[in-house]
């Protein structure tokens, strides 16, 4: 057994009850490089898709994703000190449906922080959801690091503004996958300038962890020039959800990885073929969900932040175990087992 594992199995073996529970769909996020005496972790949860058929009828499959990550987060030991919600919350934005989100959320024991996705912007640009978790975009500080929420899934204002005939119609189209209706994701001046003059604050050497919904990288509009604000600091995470599968990425001097979802995995049947064009180089793509494993490619992962990179252990129900590190040697994150192109695991013929 490696070190690596070794590391994992003390995780597992300490979290009692969580670990016959082996399909967590959050992370347990360990900050080692916060200072030795502050060490502190939280918990991350993302993409639950809350989605109402009618009534108070809603889709069985994503409420027992979120169900069922908010139970198991309350078990953690050690407690986190907060847990984050990646965004997409909802489905389709409606009061309905985040209401009923935010009420299995509230199951949880633990300080709560939102990030906003698009399928829950889209219908009212997220007034309602304000009204349920406050402000869009914000930061704060908690022992020594410096936490930044963005709102990444806005939009050129023609698109938001000008195109649709009504909210409904607008929300469906943004919530449509690989539709060519959409529009590219962005954060905008706005938020932008907030950015840089929350950073202006901060001695360079803060560690710095980025929420954003969407990943912040090249093919999102104004990802590079948050990355040039970014640039100047030493220790730079960017943690998303939005992409429901295992993705990473290093530009520069930021770590990217993304979380899994509650809901459902990527990819989809009929996205599939173009995971080549979309996926950063360094990732290698997740196996197609089986279809009558309702968790299948669904899962959980532990999240280490040593010296300012992102470590995740990924566990996977009934599927293999992934981990992806940031490798010194070559500065970016890799997969352990499966980064080199001859060694990665052949699609899934299920049927
Ligand atoms: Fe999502
Ligand atoms: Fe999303």
């Amino acid at each position: 057994m490696n070190k690596i594992n070794r590391g994992r199995r003390n995780f597992v073996k300490n979290t009692g009850a969580l670990a016959l529970a082996s399909t967590l769909p959050i992370s347990l996020v360990e900050l080692a490089f916060a200072e030795s005496s502050q060490n502190f972790s939280f918990a991350y949860i993302s993409d639950a898709h809350i989605q109402q058929i009618k009534g108070a009828s809603f889709v069985r499959n994503w409420d027992r994703g979120l169900i069922r990550a908010v139970a198991e987060v309350n078990l953690l030991t050690p407690k986190p000190d907060f847990v984050m919600f990646g965004g997409d919350l909802a489905q389709l934005g409606s009061k309905p449906e985040l209401d009923h989100g935010a009420e299995i959320m509230s199951a949880l024991k633990h300080k709560l922080y939102h990030v906003m996705g698009e399928h829950d912007y889209y219908l009212d640009l997220g007034e309602y959801w304000e009204k349920l978790f406050g402000p869009q975009y914000y930061s704060f500080d908690h022992k020594g690091v410096h936490f930044i929420v963005l709102n990444s899934i806005k939009t050129y204002d023609e698109w938001t503004y000008h195109r649709w005939p009504s909210n409904e119609q607008r929300m469906l189209e943004m919530a449509d996958l690989d539709n060519p209706n959409g529009s590219p994701f962005m954060v905008g001046d706005e938020q932008r300038k907030w950015l840089k003059s929350d950073l202006d604050k901060l001695a360079k050497s803060t560690p710095i962890v980025v929420f954003s919904h969407s990943p912040l990288q090249k093919i999102y509009k104004d990802a590079e020039q948050i990355q040039g604000l970014l640039k100047p600091f030493s220790k730079v995470s960017v943690i998303y959800g939005h992409v429901h599968q295992i993705q990473y990425n290093q530009i520069g001097n930021i770590s990217f990885n993304s979380v899994m979802a509650t809901a459902w995995p990527w990819p989809y049947p009929s996205s599939y073929a173009q995971a080549q064009q979309y996926l950063p180089k360094l990732t290698v793509p997740m196996n197609r969900a089986d279809p009558f494993f309702e968790r299948d490619a669904t899962g959980w992962q532990f999240i280490n932040i040593a010296n300012g990179h992102v470590d995740l252990d990924f566990t996977l129900y009934d599927n293999n175990e992934r981990t992806v590190r940031f490798n010194a040697k070559t500065k970016r994150p890799e997969d352990n087992a499966y980064q080199a192109e001859t060694s990665r695991i052949p699609p899934q013929s299920h049927y």
